[in-house]
């Protein structure tokens, strides 16, 4: 099944087969990679890149991946474009398929990339907006598979904020069958459509979808215990609010007890120490939250390749 032309904006349009054949995809060029092997399946193709919002990971691993496939990347700030603002995200969306063979975006209204990927000719990838964060759950779906072989068998507790990540999260564990526990304070809580969303997919991969509000049930016998930061790009003026709020929200030694014994810990980075995650916890499986990071790169690559 052939997954061009499509736009990458939410897990949930995708089904168990074209996940895993976008992370199988994204081993392939992997081990092209590192083994030096030419894979210019983009020769001469320009991927336009919108920033609203700061970005570390995803700029480079954009850039670079599409570099590595032998293509460009133009890179346009909110202040160049004014998305939305200095012109209609339509004619926005019409003018880039002009030039670009694809447009990645990360913004705060999902809303805007839905409308973007609407009127464009060529296909859209959702780099992060307030609703979800697909790339870094496939990158981390491509890091539990080679970390446990399959993903047979396995609980994800994720603690924290019932954000993006958790969104995306809970998608990407119902479409490949991870058992997930996502645990955040009273209120904090992703969107009952989302719940809903994942148990219905969770039917045909068997996966136990449970949100809840005390991060040790979540954690117990978790194979994999993922976190993000408590406020998100947006919220930093509900920083020091919210510190009090997750303050038992931490993944630390004494939450990490409750885990299974070879729990890896996942983070999307970035970090903010002592506060969702401590520091020990983080340097103890920083091996694993890098190699993390590098797959924004290949899982990344795996969907340009696929759809543009
Ligand atoms: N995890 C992630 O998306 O990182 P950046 O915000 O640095 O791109
Ligand atoms: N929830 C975080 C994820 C960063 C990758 C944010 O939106 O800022």
């Amino acid at each position: 099944m052939s997954l061009t032309g499509k736009d990458f904006i939410t897990l949930f349009d995708f089904d168990n087969h074209s996940i895993n054949s976008l992370i199988d995809t994204a081993i392939e060029i992997k081990q092209k990679t590192k083994t030096g092997k030419a894979h210019h399946v983009l020769k001469g193709k320009t991927l336009a890149m919108i920033f609203a919002k700061p970005s570390l990971r995803t700029r480079v691993s954009f850039e670079v991946g599409i570099q590595q496939l032998g293509g460009y990347a133009v890179v346009l700030k909110q202040d160049e474009i004014i998305l939305g603002k200095r012109e209609t995200i339509s004619d926005t969306a019409r003018v880039l398929s002009r030039y670009a063979d694809g447009i990645m975006i990360r913004t705060f209204d999902h809303k805007d990339v839905v409308e973007l990927a609407e009127y464009s000719d060529v296909p859209v990838i959702n780099a992060l907006t307030d609703f979800c964060h697909p790339c870094q759950v496939l990158a981390d779906l491509l890091t539990i598979k080679e970390k446990f072989g399959s993903f047979k068998n396995l609980k994800l507790a994720y603690v924290g904020d019932g954000n993006n990540m958790a969104n995306s999260l809970i998608a990407g564990c119902a479409l490949t069958g991870i058992d997930v526990s996502i645990a955040t304070p009273d209120g904090y809580e992703p969107g009952m459509d989302i719940i809903w969303k994942g148990k219905d997919i969770s039917i045909s991969t068997n996966s136990n979808i449970e949100v809840i509000n005390n991060p040790l049930d979540a954690v117990s016998g978790a194979n994999i215990v993922y976190t993000d930061v408590w406020a998100s790009m947006g919220q930093e003026k509900e920083a020091e609010k919210r510190k009090k709020i997750f303050k038992n929200y931490q993944v630390n030694e004494a939450l990490m007890k409750k885990a299974s014994a070879n729990a890896i810990v996942l983070h999307c980075l970035p970090a903010h120490r002592g506060e969702e995650i401590t520091e020990d916890i983080l340097e103890k499986h920083a091996d694993t939250i890098f190699d993390q990071a590098e797959n924004r790169l290949h899982a990344q690559k795996a969907v340009m390749a696929s759809i543009m």
